[in-house]
């Protein structure tokens, strides 16, 4: 029996899974580490805890799973995209990293528009310029930091430093390396023009991959205690969602996917390059090579219930308060008695592209009980993902249904209520799917001990059960998402005088 190691930088940990070559999991280690936000809007992480926690993963694997571990033939790296890592000419880290949900680069995006042009940055990057993404942060760090910027041999992304401490190489994948803004998403490869208009040394990037090729193999001293005495090939692996779509068996043109995490993502995969002309949602390249992926993005999806849950739900003990929300947004009913939320707590993403955007209650009232809340709550974050999967039809992907993910997809009363509103089926995975193991298949194909994602993924990846919209249903929860839309453009101004206040 041959083992994988999936690996997933993440923003608030690191996770590791072991896989045999069923791709059962064997053993889970994850490692918590700090976010620094030493400004509002700013966050970062030093990546020396990152190299601490797998350190630490490792050894415990070596404690607990060595026999396994000396059958180890591939690793898989996943994790958070867009950050920035910077490293001088003895691979010393300069600064902390800049994360992908750090706020900051609102001039330097003002920039990127004035230099080359909204359309040509789309044209190139398939993206408009986004605060998230890296070609900002590197911009930032070039206006506000020069002498750091002046030391600088080496940009990386997390996974990509991660992938440097355990190889030696300097490597990235295209479906990562997407998120950069530095890419030429339709070629596959770093864009000259972006490199050359901002002063960027494109020997200062990454050696280019696709998500299954190799792009080295583990350092012999760090095998050597690990009590390997063979090479352990290292794939290039891929950002977190792009290695969740494979997790979920999203490999064909229009398989879509959705999570219900932290934040909320409609993942849609695509032969083809798709983009939307007002870059309201994100083209990146996909983990299947030569394919793409349209994806939106809402900011605060499961953010906006561990909110209102630490809140509101306080008398609630952690063992039961899941199915107590459950219950709760059962008693209310759709509409939510006529109460609507804007999940907007971190800005959004799709499809308003707003930092400044706050989220809201409206139409309260006094025959409103925490219930009627906790279901708008929901709610909202269903419309707003409906938004997403609305623009992925705009641009002409067919989506009949969809495999759902995440820490929501255990609430059967909300897959029903996406299902009602993306008007598709909607297939629940089951335990475990995700982004270790799409980076653990990455690496068997990159290993050569399988040759085909799509083979892999009839073979191994299995759902749970399937939940179908119900028409009425449907057509209710429409005339709340009519109203739902009008809100954006009533509200934009007044936040902003808000936040600005
Ligand atoms: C994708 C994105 C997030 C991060 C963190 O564009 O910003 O998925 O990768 O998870």
């Amino acid at each position: 029996m041959n083992y994988f190691l999936g690996i997933d930088l993440g923003t608030s940990s690191i996770k590791a899974v072991l896989y045999d070559e069923n791709f059962k999991s064997i053993a889970v280690s994850t490692r918590d580490y700090e976010l620094i936000q030493i400004k509002n809007g700013w966050s970062e992480q030093r990546p020396e805890d990152w190299i601490q926690s797998i350190n630490s993963i490792l050894k415990e694997l070596k404690n607990n799973y060595s026999t396994e571990l000396k059958k180890l033939v591939s690793i898989g790296l996943t994790g958070q995209m867009h950050g920035l890592v910077m490293l001088d000419e003895d691979n010393n880290i300069l600064r902390p990293a800049i994360l992908w949900n750090d706020q900051r680069t609102e001039e330097e995006i003002n920039d990127i528009n004035r230099i080359l042009g909204k359309e040509k940055i789309i044209e190139i990057t398939a993206n408009p310029a986004l605060t998230g993404f890296t070609l900002a942060k590197i911009l930032w760090v070039q206006k506000n930091e020069p002498e750091i910027f002046e030391k600088c041999k080496h940009i990386l992304l997390p996974k990509d430093y991660l992938r440097f401490y355990l190889s030696g190489d300097y490597a990235t994948d295209v479906s990562d390396a997407s998120g950069m803004q530095l890419l030429d998403v339709p070629g596959r490869k770093w864009s000259e023009k972006i490199c050359n208009t901002f002063n960027i040394d494109m020997d200062m990037l990454p050696k280019l991959y696709e998500s299954v090729e190799s792009t080295g193999y583990l350092k012999e001293e760090l095998c050597s205690e690990l009590g390997i005495n063979h090479r352990v090939v290292i794939a290039a692996g891929a950002g977190d969602n792009a290695a969740a779509a494979i997790g979920c068996g999203v490999v064909q043109d229009g398989e879509t996917f959705a999570t219900l995490g932290t934040s909320g993502v409609v993942f849609t995969q695509s032969d083809n390059i798709k983009m939307d002309a007002k870059g309201r949602i994100h083209t990146f390249c996909s983990a299947v090579p030569n394919t793409w992926h349209v994806m939106g993005v809402t900011q605060a999806a499961g953010l906006s219930i561990n909110w209102f849950k630490d809140n509101f739900y306080k008398d609630i003990g952690d063992n039961e308060i899941y199915e107590k929300i459950e219950n709760d947004i059962n008693e209310s009913k759709i509409g939510s008695n006529n109460l609507i939320y804007l999940p907007y707590l971190m800005g959004e993403r799709t499809p308003h592209l707003d930092p400044n955007i706050r989220g809201s209650f409206i139409g309260l009232s006094g025959i409103h009980k925490r219930k009627d809340l906790m279901r708008a709550v929901i709610e909202g974050i269903t419309f707003s993902l409906r938004d997403c999967i609305s623009i992925i039809r705009e641009i002409g992907l067919k989506i009949d249904n969809i495999y759902l993910t995440g820490g929501g997809a255990n609430n059967k009363t909300w897959i029903q209520m996406i299902a009602d509103n993306f008007n598709c089926t909607i297939e629940k995975m089951q335990e475990g799917g995700g982004t270790t193991l799409g980076a653990a298949m990455l690496s068997s194909i990159a290993c050569g001990k399988y040759n085909d994602l799509k083979e892999i993924s009839d073979k191994f990846i299995f759902y749970d059960k399937k939940y179908i919209p119900n028409e009425t249903s449907t057509d209710e929860y429409s005339k709340y998402y009519k109203v739902y839309k009008k809100l954006y453009p009533a509200l934009k101004d007044i936040n902003k005088e808000l936040i600005e206040l």
